[in-house]
């Protein structure tokens, strides 16, 4: 299969598709050796399945202190990208971070660091019904000044199907993780259980952290990461994103965080088709997803 990217937004970094404007090789040939510690977490998700989510919930979770801390420091400061050398991350060692590092990522299982797989540190993978997924990259990518405008939702899908994406193919990136699994400290948590339970989803991510946290602060980072306090959160919503990155005209990050949303987008042609596609990639995984609430 030829997943060479068509978008010339993007280009190829060891068969997955990353960002021209935004990722560097010469960084990311570091982040084979990157030195893990036990503490480090590491959030990992296919493009649009809930990162800034997961993000929010994780920077709370280890600032609890900082609960009503400075809006100044945004969230994606607080969990950078882990394949991202942004100019607030320039002249910083991640060796002279204070631990716990907390980091996202979009990488495959294969280019992460060597050592996670000795089980030192964790990994917490977002999976999001990629039906969803599409709907969410699609709207993303008419707002992201980084990505091709699509020329239609159609094309789009196409796309996304073929992989031919930021992110290359959803069904690659969830199989290969899920392959990988037991390699790794890992936990597997929906974008779906999150909707539809919150409260559930932060105790089991503390639970897996090993944390202890109380009642009442976890009922804070539960107000605090509804969808409706991040939309208003400015450290949260992106919109102190650089407008070199993203036409905050065109857009907003925080657009719907609805599950089922898709079926808003997609014709009953384009549904069988990718039912087709999904029910063939996907036959060798036991997963199911929740499509709609
Ligand atoms: P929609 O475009 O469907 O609204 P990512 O951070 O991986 O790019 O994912 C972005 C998606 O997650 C967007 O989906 C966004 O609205 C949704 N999202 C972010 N925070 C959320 C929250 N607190 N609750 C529900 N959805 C959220």
């Amino acid at each position: 299969e030829d997943t060479t990217p068509v978008d010339y937004s993007l280009f190829q970094y060891k068969g997955f598709n990353l960002i021209a404007n935004l990722h560097q090789v010469p960084y990311l040939d570091t982040l084979e050796n990157f030195g893990i510690r036990d503490s480090d977490v590491f959030a990992v998700t296919y493009p649009k399945s809930g990162t800034i989510w997961m993000q929010h919930i994780l920077g709370l979770m280890h600032y609890s202190n900082d609960l009503d801390g400075p809006v100044s420091k945004l969230t994606v400061q607080v969990v950078p990208w882990l394949e991202v050398q942004l100019p607030i991350r320039k002249n910083q060692d991640p060796a002279t971070l204070t631990s716990p590092r907390l980091h996202v990522t979009h990488l495959p299982q294969h280019l992460m660091p060597k050592g996670l797989r000795k089980k030192k540190g964790k990994v917490i993978y977002v999976a999001r019904n990629p039906k969803d997924v599409a709907v969410s990259f699609y709207h993303f990518h008419n707002y992201s000044l980084n990505l091709e405008t699509p020329t239609s939702f159609h094309h789009f899908l196409e796309k996304f199907l073929h992989g031919q994406v930021f992110g290359s193919s959803w069904f690659d990136h969830i199989k290969e993780w899920y392959k990988h699994k037991e390699e790794f400290d890992f936990l597997y948590i929906t974008y779906e259980e999150m909707v539809k339970d919150l409260r559930a989803a932060v105790v089991k991510i503390s639970n897996f952290l090993g944390k202890q946290i109380d009642d009442r602060t976890i009922e804070t980072i539960v107000d605090k990461c509804t969808f409706k306090n991040m939309r208003c959160n400015p450290s949260a919503n992106y919109q102190m994103i650089p407008k070199a990155f993203l036409d905050h005209k065109k857009g907003v990050f925080m657009r719907k965080g609805k599950v089922g949303d898709w079926k808003n987008h997609f014709t009953v042609a384009q549904n069988e088709r990718f039912d087709e596609v999904y029910q063939e990639k996907m036959k060798e995984v036991p997963l199911d997803f929740i499509w709609d609430i």
